[in-house]
């Protein structure tokens, strides 16, 4: 039971998870600073940590350098703002006076003036378990101008050395893991393309350089928000490491005002003993019980049509693939981009969301009735947020894109970005998804957003720079809207692969698509950096064809399926052109997953063996009495002995049979000596045991 205390005497808040401690003061001039964050300790046992005093000789540093709760600019404060305000008359330092708190359930806020200026500062925490989810909200009876406002500033405790885990990525190579020594001075994770981005994703994990997967203390630290980002890592002057982060874009200034408050969004921290394993695990169950809309229920096994057809959509095309895809086992159809405007290309059409007639003369009801008679749910693909120049949209309102009036409109893959931070736009896309989704009975949409922003600009606007912050917060509330308004609606969020995967839409998304390469071996790395925080239920997961329409390897079609069986599995390719054989295996292996899926969606997950490119990958997820195995080798060597997998995450008393031998094994030998694993023979080999409990 997670609970929250106040010791009046140390002006001390101390914030009780499961299995860990957060705590606060107030120091003398009323600035929050951080006391502790660790292992679990009482508010007795906080109340014996002696607040930090400087040597008296050191007068080049703040007493209380790195340890601000949100470290503002002013004063002597010399670290990177996380609060930076502007009030009306130049003056730039903020000066924190203590008014009030409130404690209710698991919620406090913290509630601040300036001392002389009309600005105030609540600091929300909010315990989940072992997350405590902070933000800061600012509000004034003037118009103060914040130049930076960060959710939260967490400082780490004073380790030897530290070292970040983080990932980084590009287009179709997301989510690469990275683990490197803490930096001294500043280390800043961004995205400044107005979604969360390919090449950075907002969370960092902090240890002291000796964390493992099963063993050790890990920080982590992530951001709610999918608009442009920043964490940024300091080590200050005593080595000490502290990560802050928030919103927003360099240079762009929120205006804070009657009528206008300005609330960040949540930056979760997390603290764990039980390595890098369990700190995944603790975000998955934070999202599962926290942040999806629908975590109870199962994700079905799609399918999707953009590898199959590309731009090429007809009719005629969509039948055949969903009655092929009924025929395996498929339970939601989507059809992608190509079915509206002049959509012929990424050229055109985009904007323009009617039916295209030349494709579906009648419109796009007798292939929904269609898919619904086979059994299957519909989805549909959308980009809402685009449009292309050569489209009705764009010509009927060149002025709702993000433009400058005196510089050129860049368009990536042919396509430019619309404001929806302008009521206008939001509207009519409002307008136009809400028919769509009502009068087709479309029971899920792939949400997909394919460009960053530049030229991000709002002519005409008084305050044009708040379009970084209302763009996602419109895309957000659109999401919500249409997902009240029709509770049956479920959403994948896309933004070319995983562009925009965070908290924030994990929120409005069941599930989303974490990249457009579906090749085994480099999923398999994607998924890796994919699982230190996001879920597997909400990690959709194609079986393509052969060869890999990215990277064009072969890869054997089981192979395949066991990758993306690891998360929501869906199937991509041109399976009306499958041999017998094939659509043989895929009925198979849909059938497995249907069986080991609750397993797998809310299960609990431990990486065996990490991504290598020799030996064997191995992941496990464990869900009640039910274990599910997934075992990859790439490449064979010849006489090369096999290494029996070391399970985890089972009770050692227990024993467990394979269902797919009968055969028994003691938990206790599976964790101390392993599962013999009996992989095929030949490059690319893989395998998926069921254990189950015996009574
Ligand atoms: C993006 C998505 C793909 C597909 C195409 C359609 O690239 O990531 O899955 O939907 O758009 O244009």
């Amino acid at each position: 039971m997670a609970v929250i205390s106040f010791d009046a005497d140390h002006r001390t808040w101390v914030l009780t998870g499961e299995s860990s401690t957060y705590a606060l003061r107030l120091d003398e001039d009323d600035v929050p600073v951080h006391v502790y964050w660790g292992p679990k300790l009482t508010p007795s046992e906080i109340g014996e940590l002696t607040p930090k005093t400087r040597p008296w000789w050191d007068g080049f540093n703040d007493p209380n350098e790195g340890l601000g709760e949100l470290a503002a600019d002013g004063g002597t404060r010399y670290w990177p703002p996380a609060l930076q305000v502007r009030f009306g008359d130049g003056t730039r330092a903020l000066e924190w006076r203590y008014e009030t708190h409130e404690i209710t359930g698991e919620h406090l806020v913290i509630g601040f003036t300036d001392r002389h200026y009309p600005l105030r500062i609540a600091l929300h925490y909010r315990l989940r378990s072992d997350v405590v989810e902070r933000w800061t909200e600012l509000t004034a009876d003037t118009d103060v101008e914040v130049v930076r406002a960060d959710s939260a500033t967490w400082v780490l405790p004073t380790f030897e050395d530290y070292r970040l885990s983080h990932v980084t990525g590009r287009w179709a190579a997301e989510t690469q893991l990275r683990r490197t020594t803490a930096p001294h001075g500043e280390t800043v994770f961004a995205s400044r393309r107005g979604i969360t981005s390919h090449h950075a994703n907002p969370w960092v994990m902090v240890d002291d350089g000796t964390a493992t997967e099963r063993h050790g203390e890990v920080y982590g630290v992530a951001l709610a928000w999918s608009g442009s980002w920043r964490l940024t890592t300091t080590r200050s002057s005593t080595g000490r490491l502290t990560v802050s982060g928030g919103f927003g874009q360099d240079g762009v200034v929120h205006h804070v005002g009657p009528g206008k408050p300005l609330t960040t969004p949540v930056l979760a921290g997390l603290y764990t003993g039980g390595g890098f394993g369990a700190a995944s695990r603790a975000w998955h169950a934070y999202a599962l019980a926290h942040v999806l809309a629908h975590p109870a229920e199962l994700r079905p096994v799609l399918y999707n049509s953009w590898e199959a057809t590309g731009f090429d959509v007809s009719e005629a095309g969509q039948r055949a693939l969903a009655e092929r895809a009924a025929a395996l086992g498929v339970e939601l159809f989507v059809m992608d981009d190509g079915w509206f405007g002049a959509r012929t290309g990424d050229h055109a059409g985009l904007g323009d969301w009617h039916v295209n007639r030349e494709r579906f003369p009648d419109g796009l009801k007798p292939l929904v009735a269609a898919v619904h008679g086979l059994g299957m749910q519909f989805g549909l693909w959308v980009e809402p947020e685009m449009v292309n120049p050569d489209s009705d949209l764009y010509r009927a309102h060149p002025d709702w894109v993000l433009h400058h009036p005196h510089r050129r409109r860049s368009e990536l893959r042919h396509q430019l970005v619309l404001n929806f931070a302008r009521p206008d736009v939001a509207a009519w896309a409002h307008g136009w998804l809400d028919r769509l989704v009502g009068e087709h009975g479309v029971d899920f949409l792939k949400w997909d957003m394919n460009r960053p922003f530049s030229e991000a600009g709002w002519p005409g606007e008084a305050d044009p720079d708040r379009l970084w912050v209302d763009h996602t917060r419109a895309v957000y509330a659109l999401l919500d809207r249409l997902r009240a308004d029709h509770p049956g609606l479920r959403i994948e969020a896309c933004s070319g692969g995983g562009g925009r995967i965070d908290f924030g839409v994990l929120a409005r998304a069941d599930q989303v698509w974490p990249s457009d390469n579906t090749d085994t071996l480099d999923r398999l790395r994607i998924q890796h950096g994919y699982g230190q925080v996001y879920p597997a239920s909400a990690m959709s997961a194609w079986v393509t064809d052969d060869p890999n329409f990215v990277t064009a390897r072969a890869t054997p079609l089981r192979f395949r399926f066991h990758v993306a069986m690891a998360g929501v599995l869906g199937l991509g390719g041109r399976i009306v052109d499958w041999p017998d054989e094939d659509l043989a295996l895929a009925r198979e292996a849909i059938a497995l997953y249907r069986d080991i899926r609750p397993v797998v969606q809310h299960g609990a997950l431990y990486r065996l063996r990490a991504p290598a490119d020799d030996g064997v990958t191995a992941l496990q997820y464990v869900h009640g009495d039910r274990v599910v195995v997934f075992a990859y080798r790439q490449a064979a060597h010849f006489n090369a002995p096999e290494r029996p997998l070391r399970l985890d995450g089972l009770d050692p008393a227990h024993r467990y049979v394979d269902s797919g031998t009968g055969t028994t094994h003691s938990a206790a030998v599976l964790l101390a000596h392993g599962l013999p694993l009996g992989l095929p023979t030949g490059d690319f080999a893989s395998k998926v045991v069921r254990l189950h409990r015996k009574i």
